[in-house]
């Protein structure tokens, strides 16, 4: 096999067997191929796409560069979930213990990230003392005892995929439905559960803004799914506005306790519910998802819900007071209104520029050992189809940092377009 030929072969939109793809895989994961090789062969696929087989046979190959997490000691069907990357996106924090009081186990494996805010990692650090890096050993008592742990993913998961990603990254190749399929699904089937039901954001602030290639990126990694016996499900979910109120660290968390204790409705609740009945579908609690809803809200109204993050928190290390209090992580030094200029409906509330103004002040990383600030951020008080008037508070923000303060308070007040029609918009464009 020449590294030359299967280029070239991609590049002539012919479809490539499974020992070619492995070839050039683990040939660069070893360091045999060159960057520039794997940058062109990265190009090709690219541009000609992959079939199901060849996108299939590419993430079992990048699966097989690293660990794969034996979970059979863990009683029960494990589910997983996984969401392609949100603005104000705390879903793993109210979906992990809400699926998990229910006595479905979840045995999750979380990054930290770059971008906007950071992951869900981060945000488990708000509670001081919490372990992010517990013993393999402790993780899977936990589960058995808790029904419930989530981790740092850790470097032998999926190695290609790291070398690649990076590879990707600065030769514009990021944004190709086979390579983030095979990215995203060799890290799910490495992180070794039963289920997994992913969350696919579409519009402003996802990696496919436009609804059909939201819904073909979905699709490919439900097949891949498939292919390698897990029980599948996605959601296909707007990002034209940020999905709670609160993008930031400490304020997502809160929102989650704010949730998980019922005082919070709207659409992070709403997407929690969407994506945990369908959890506990496939893990067989519920015959249908109508059920599983109606599980889920119960396990809000009667405590167990919140009960299950205080015992998971408490479980790895971290203090829960702000779990009976949740404002005690409003703790920024600086609060600053950003008032409305104009009178009307809320037509838009762009994701990005919220995220980018939480970003700037401190909730982000833009490189892998920058310190986040987790008190900054930006909490809406409005929304889209809203009506305000001007001198109307839009949004507060959060920061220890003043310098960015302006630049932050334009950039949120640029994110709201307003009309004079009232805008619906809507939470989750389909069900797989
Ligand atoms: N997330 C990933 O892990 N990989 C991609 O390629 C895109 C998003
Ligand atoms: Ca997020």
């Amino acid at each position: 096999m020449k590294v030359y030929d299967i280029i070239a072969k991609k590049r002539d939109c012919k479809v490539l067997p499974k020992e070619e793809i492995d070839f050039m895989v683990q040939g660069y994961t070893r360091g045999t191929i060159p960057d520039y090789q794997m940058s062109a062969f990265l190009m090709a696929v690219f541009i000609r796409g992959m079939n199901s087989r060849e996108t299939s046979d590419l993430t079992v190959s990048m699966l097989h560069s690293g660990e794969i997490v034996d979970l059979s000691g863990i009683k029960g069907f494990k589910v997983d979930k996984h969401s392609t990357g949100g603005v104000g996106d705390t879903t793993t924090l109210v979906l992990a213990p809400l699926v998990a009081s229910c006595g479905v186990p979840l045995a999750k494996m979380s990054g930290r990230g770059l971008g906007h805010t950071g992951g869900t990692l981060d945000k488990l650090e708000s509670f001081p003392g919490f372990k992010v890096e517990i013993p393999k050993k402790k993780f899977m008592e936990n589960v058995n005892k808790y029904g419930i742990a989530v981790v740092g993913q850790t470097a032998d998961i999926a190695p290609a995929d790291k070398k690649i990603y990076a590879l990707r990254d600065v030769t514009a190749t990021v944004n190709s439905i086979p390579l983030i399929a095979a990215s995203i699904m060799s890290k799910k089937l490495a992180a070794g559960s039963d289920g997994i039901v992913l969350d696919v954001k579409t519009g402003i602030g996802a990696f496919m803004q436009k609804l059909p290639d939201s819904v073909r990126l979905a699709k490919a990694m439900i097949e891949i799914g498939k292919m390698n016996g897990k029980k599948m499900n996605a959601v296909i979910s707007d990002m034209d506005q940020p999905l709670g109120d609160a993008v930031g660290n400490m304020l997502e968390v809160r929102e989650a306790i704010l949730t998980l204790m019922g005082e919070k409705k709207g659409n992070l609740l709403e997407i929690c519910l969407t994506l945990g009945s369908l959890m506990l579908a496939q893990a067989g609690r519920c015959r249908k998802t109508s059920e599983g809803r109606v599980l889920l809200l119960s396990q809000i109204k009667n405590g167990k819900a919140l009960l299950k993050m205080k015992e998971f928190i408490k479980a790895q290390g971290g203090e829960t007071k702000a779990i009976d209090n949740p404002d005690r992580l409003l703790c920024a030094k600086t609060v600053s209104a950003v008032k409305s200029k104009k009178d009307g409906f809320i037509t838009r509330c762009d994701s990005l520029k919220v995220g980018k103004a939480s970003f700037i002040l401190g909730a982000g990383r833009e490189t892998k050992d920058d310190v986040i600030d987790l008190a900054a951020g930006v909490l809406l008080e409005h929304r889209i189809g809203d009506r305000v008037k001007k001198g109307e508070v839009l949004a507060r923000i959060y920061t220890n940092r003043t310098k960015p303060l302006k630049e932050a308070e334009a950039l949120v007040l640029e994110a709201f377009e307003f009309g004079a029609k009232k805008k619906v918009s809507k939470l989750i464009h389909k069900i797989l």
